[in-house]
């Protein structure tokens, strides 16, 4: 298995659906929008196409609530681009500056105004946090508020994923599914919400380290697909686990959801171990969190956990089981996705 390149670009696919030029709003009529961060149930690992990224299985995953991302565009006084990020303005160069106006350029369609973006993140920008999947998105609605667009939530869905492919779940709140889609402009690859509110429901961040990685999710995905012969299970994996994870989220089972996201963060870390060179994003700590939660387990408390591409763990748990989670994992940071 490959990642291939298709013939189809970003660019030509976003021109069908933009009018032929596009000019800023007044700046009064622009505030800042939100997009919440989103962690993975059963994770996208591996693109079928890496233009417009689109993945070679569907995903499933729960937002953030109040952490992600806020962001604002407006006409940038001086004669050239600026993103602040976090109240600092970032040099031209940076890599995440050119990566945001590049993704700015997609819907420009050459007009002259330059555009100043400021964002900010109340979770750690790359550090395996999924700051990547609310920034863009975030982005997304700025640009479409900023342009005046009005598109559809599924095509910004769509586009927020040629950005970065978990941003296209990050548009919408609670459980959220990926299809993978099968068109090769990827129009069909977009996320929608699942109609379901589980209030009881708790997701807990332990922060191993909040450092930039090392290697980041693409190129991580891609050293996977192309070296580890382990792959070849995942699409498998994660078929039948999105499965569980609909009985799950349909009859309530916290028994099931645990078990089927700890399976498959499991198993997508186990195919990245398998590439080549190796890729372990695990610290010591990672995996003392790992032991810790199965111990909790033995004693009969429900506590799961998931990974992404990173070494901080995402715990999941149901709230009769704060208390007993908190003396375990004193520092735990909770979120309600669904107060
Ligand atoms: O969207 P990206 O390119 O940052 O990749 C995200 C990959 C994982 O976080 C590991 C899995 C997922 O589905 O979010």
């Amino acid at each position: 298995m490959s990642t291939t390149n298709s013939p189809i670009t970003r660019q030509s696919v976003i021109d069908q659906y933009l009018p032929k030029t596009v000019t800023p709003v007044a700046d009064s009529m622009n505030e800042a929008v939100f997009a919440p961060s989103n962690i993975a149930l059963c994770k996208y690992w591996g693109k079928r196409d890496a233009e417009l990224n689109l993945p070679i299985n569907s995903s499933l995953s729960i937002s953030l609530a109040h952490l992600g991302t806020k962001t604002s565009i407006s006409v940038a006084a001086g004669s050239n681009d600026e993103v602040w990020l976090n109240g600092q303005k970032l040099a031209a160069d940076d890599k995440f500056a050119r990566k945001v106006i590049a993704f700015i350029d997609l819907f420009r369609r050459g007009a002259e105004h330059r555009v100043k973006v400021e964002t900010e993140n109340n979770i750690p920008t790359a550090a395996g946090l999924a700051s990547s999947a609310s920034g863009f998105a975030a982005l997304m609605k700025a640009v479409d508020q900023f342009y005046g667009l009005q598109l559809p939530l599924l095509q910004q869905s769509a586009f927020a994923r040629m950005g970065s492919g978990s941003a296209s779940r990050s548009l919408y709140e609670g459980f959220v599914e990926w299809q993978m889609g099968i068109r090769e402009d990827g129009m069909d690859s977009i996320a929608a919400p699942l109609d379901c509110v589980w209030p009881e429901l708790k997701v807990g961040l332990v922060k191993v380290s909040t450092g930039p990685k090392a290697v980041d999710s693409r190129s991580g995905m891609n050293r996977t697909v192309d070296t580890a012969h382990l792959y070849q299970s995942w699409p498998l994996q994660a078929a039948a686990d999105l499965e569980r994870l609909h009985n799950a989220i349909a009859d309530k089972d916290f028994t099931l959801l645990g078990e089927t996201a700890e399976q498959n963060a499991l198993s997508m870390h186990a195919t990245m171990i398998a590439s080549w060179p190796p890729l372990l994003y695990w610290q010591p700590e990672s995996v003392a969190a790992m032991q810790r939660i199965w111990q909790v387990r033995e004693v009969g408390t429900e506590l799961y956990f998931t990974m992404d591409a990173g070494p901080n763990l995402k715990l999941l748990f149901l709230a009769d089981a704060e208390e007993q989670v908190r003396t375990f994992f004193p520092d735990l940071e909770v979120i309600s996705p669904f107060a």
